[in-house]
C-alpha cells in the first residue's frame, strides 16, 4: 500500500487537480492499493473523482464517540459517510501538537474498527528518544496501548501500523532501509505475542520523508509493506513514482 497523507494542505481545485493526476497516471488497476488521505473539506471532491476508479481515500482523524455535542470534531460513521474506507489515527503531529495520549489513540482504534473503518495507526520515536536507547520501548508502549483495548481474542480486526520515527517527518531525512526494518521487524513481534492471525495480515507501512528515490530501497525490505507519505505526496509525479516503487 502506498497512502498519501496531505495534512493541511489543498483546496477543491488542487484536490481535483491532484486527484485526476494520480488517477491518469496508468496505475491502474492499483497494485498497491493507492490511498489518499486528504483534509475533511476536501473528502467530498476526492471521492467525487475516484468514485469509479481502484483509488481508495480516508479521513485524517476521528473522535471516538458517534455523534453528539463534540463541535469541530468528526466520527467515524461521518467518515464512512464520504466513502472513506481507512483513517488515520495517533499521527506525531497530533500526538505532539494536541496532546493525543496513548490511550486516546487507542479509543480512536476502537470507535473507527465499530464503524467499519480499516485504522492506520501511526507509531514512531523522537530523535531525543531515539539517541537514549528508547526506540523499542517507545514503539511497545505505543502499539500494546491500542492492542490492549482491543478484545484480540474475539475480533479479528483490519489494522495497518506505520512506523514514522518523527525525526524524519518532514526532515528530508529518511531512516535508512535497515534502520525501518529493524524498527517493522520489532513491531511485527510485538502483534505476534498479541494475535499470530492478525500479524499475518497486518501491513506496517513506512513514513518520513519517503521520496521518489529512496522508495525503492525502502520498500524492498522484509517488514516495510509500504508507505505513508507527506510532502511527496502533494506532487503527483513524485508520489506516481513512489508508488511504482512499490509496484
Ligand atoms: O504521515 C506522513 C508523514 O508524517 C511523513 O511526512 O513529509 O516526511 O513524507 P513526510
Amino acid at each position: 500500500m502506498v497512502a498519501g497523507n496531505w495534512k493541511m494542505n489543498g483546496l477543491s481545485g488542487d484536490a481535483v487537480h491532484l486527484t485526476q493526476a494520480i488517477l491518469n497516471a496508468g496505475l491502474e488497476p492499483m497494485r498497491p492499493e493507492v490511498v489518499l488521505f486528504p483534509p475533511f473539506t476536501l473528502l467530498h471532491a476526492v471521492s467525487q473523482e475516484a468514485k469509479s476508479s481502484a483509488l481508495r481515500w480516508g479521513g485524517q482523524n476521528l473522535f471516538w464517540e458517534a455523534s453528539g455535542a463534540y463541535t469541530g470534531e468528526i466520527s467515524g460513521a461521518m467518515l464512512r459517510d464520504m466513502g472513506c474506507r481507512y483513517v488515520l489515527l495517533g499521527h506525531s503531529e497530533r500526538r505532539q501538537i494536541f496532546g493525543e495520549t496513548d490511550a486516546q489513540v487507542a479509543q480512536k482504534v476502537k470507535a473507527a474498527l465499530h464503524s467499519g473503518l480499516i485504522p492506520v495507526v501511526c507509531v514512531g520515536e523522537s530523535e531525543a528518544e531515539r539517541a537514549q536507547g528508547a526506540t523499542e520501548s517507545v514503539l511497545r508502549r505505543q502499539v500494546e496501548a491500542v492492542l490492549h483495548l482491543l478484545n484480540l481474542d474475539a475480533n479479528q480486526p483490519n489494522m495497518i501500523i506505520a512506523y514514522e520515527p518523527i525525526w524524519a517527518i518532514g526532515t528530508g531525512l529518511s531512516a535508512t532501509p535497515e534502520q525501518a526494518q529493524a524498527a517493522h521487524a520489532f513491531i511485527r513481534t510485538l502483534v505476534v505475542a498479541h494475535s499470530e492471525h492478525l500479524a499475518k495480515r497486518l501491513l506496517l507501512l513506512y513514513g518520513g520523508s519517503v521520496k521518489g528515490n529512496n522508495a525503492a530501497a525502502l520498500f524492498d525490505q522484509e517488514d516495510i509493506d509500504g508507505g505513508l507519505v507527506g510532502g511527496a505526496s502533494l506532487q503527483a509525479g513524485e508520489f506516481v513514482q513512489i508508488c511504482r516503487a512499490a509496484e
